[in-house]
């Protein structure tokens, strides 16, 4: 029987949710999206060209397309009350309510959740609402502070003193975000992302994956969205050990336990962005949603079939037995344009030549008349799965080499030399 699922988003993120649904050929894809994505549109029965916050158009089109199922990629529908409006409309989400997604949308409730029911790994955080404590708090405080407006920023608005600003800095940066600020420790250490499936109560793990947020090789550069991500064979990094896993599960678990203690139960991808640092994981975010590239790492191991997995999420029946990842490795790279992300150079066409095996994920890009265009974000991004990290990294850079055009990539994602410099990095912290 033929299923229609509606996806929301229409990047590299989506690209993947996308192919992972069509690997069952009984579904048929309904697209929301903003833009055209020419990956996605191939994929799907029809396309809403719409803004992804545009609910009330959304849920017309889902119900007049008599969708089975929605799942949303981005965070901005999920804080708009997406998922509430369809659920009403009698179609069942892979997504949290506004209210469940403020784990993600609101950074101060996020902190006060985690410490009102004891949730470890929350780091030292004070919420201000006005710039002249904030600003005396800054001044007084001993050592560094990461600086984080309240809302969303698309990955953009955290200042970390010591790396992007200095005191004075930080205190401008706190007066111009007008005060709203969650300013916290600085943590030290090697970040990882946990992705789970969540159905409400039961939480099932995705493999751990690295992102690079910063634009340049060697980790320089202002920070990005992501540039590219990797994964190993044995769904762990080789910086974290399986005690810091299970605390990093555990912290997810208890964030899942909270919510529902909350009244405002959590169903929907659960994303882990954490810190191992000297005393363990620390939190550094959590987001409602996958991430964007980390969906692309994880999707394509996926074994199960991602529509049963959709359907026992919805159900709240979710368990491990469900969900089995191939034990390979990936390696995710994202071309962006020249410039990104401050000063992008966008209309530029480009080329893609021989990718060989690696996978091709659309992002920010438009297709003219069967050319290629660069627009104002990350464009596109390959990912190579092999059964080596080396392999994996071969494939994915391979591709990416072969695109001319005015875009540029991180050649070092996936290498060994970076993977030994995080572990060296984290000998150094302990
Ligand atoms: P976020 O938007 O919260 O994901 O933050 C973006 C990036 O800022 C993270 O991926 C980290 O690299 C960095 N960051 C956020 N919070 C902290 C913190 N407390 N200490 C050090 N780095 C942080
Ligand atoms: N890769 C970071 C994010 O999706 O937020």
């Amino acid at each position: 029987m033929d299923m229609k699922i509606l996806v929301v988003g229409g990047g590299g993120r989506e690209h993947a949710i996308t192919r992972a649904l069509s690997c069952n050929s009984n579904v048929k894809i309904f697209s929301v999206m903003a833009r055209r994505n020419p990956g996605i549109a191939r994929l799907a029965e029809r396309v809403l060209l719409e803004k992804e916050v545009n609910i009330s158009k959304i849920s017309r089109f889902a119900t007049e397309c008599g969708v089975d199922g929605a799942i949303v990629g981005p965070e901005a529908p999920l804080e708009a009350g997406i998922v509430d409006t369809l659920e009403e409309a009698g179609v069942p989400c892979v997504g949290p309510t506004r209210m469940a997604a403020r784990l993600e949308t609101d950074k101060s409730f996020c902190r006060q959740m985690m410490e009102r029911h004891g949730i470890a790994g929350c780091p030292r955080y004070r919420v201000f609402h006005d710039a002249g404590a904030a600003r005396r708090f800054i001044e007084e405080y001993e050592g560094d502070l990461a600086v984080k407006p309240v809302g969303l920023t698309g990955g953009k608005g955290v200042r970390i003193m010591g790396e992007h600003v200095d005191r004075a800095g930080a205190i401008a940066y706190v007066e111009r975000l007008g005060g709203d600020v969650v300013l916290e420790e600085r943590l030290d250490g090697e970040e990882f992302t946990l992705q789970a499936f969540v159905d409400g109560r039961n939480l099932v793990p995705m493999p751990l994956v690295q992102d690079h947020k910063r634009a340049y090789e060697g980790d320089t550069g202002p920070n990005t969205g992501g540039m590219g991500s990797y994964s190993m064979p044995d769904h762990m990094l080789p910086f974290v050990s399986r005690s810091e896993y299970d605390a990093a599960l555990q912290i997810m678990k208890d964030a899942v336990a909270a919510m529902r203690a909350h009244g405002t139960p959590y169903r929907g991808i659960l994303y882990g962005q954490f810190m191992n640092t000297r005393e363990g994981p620390k939190v550094v975010e959590f987001n409602a949603r996958f991430g964007d590239p980390e969906a692309m790492n994880v999707l394509p191991l996926l074994e199960s079939d991602f529509v049963d997995v959709l359907y026992h999420i919805v159900e709240g029946d979710l368990s491990a037995s469900d969900v089995r990842f191939a034990e390979k490795a990936t390696v995710c790279k994202y071309l962006a344009p020249e410039g990104y992300p401050e000063a992008p150079v966008s209309g530029q066409p480009l080329t893609i030549g021989d990718c060989g095996d690696a996978l091709l994920y659309y992002a920010n890009i438009e297709e003219r008349n069967g050319t290629l265009y660069t627009l104002n974000s990350r464009t596109l991004a390959f990912v190579g799965v092999g059964d080596t990290l080396e392999e994996a990294e071969e494939i994915a850079e391979r591709a990416a080499s072969s695109v001319t055009g005015r875009v540029f990539h991180r050649s070092d994602i996936g290498t060994r030399e970076l993977l030994e410099r995080r572990c060296q990095h984290m000998k150094e912290i302990l």
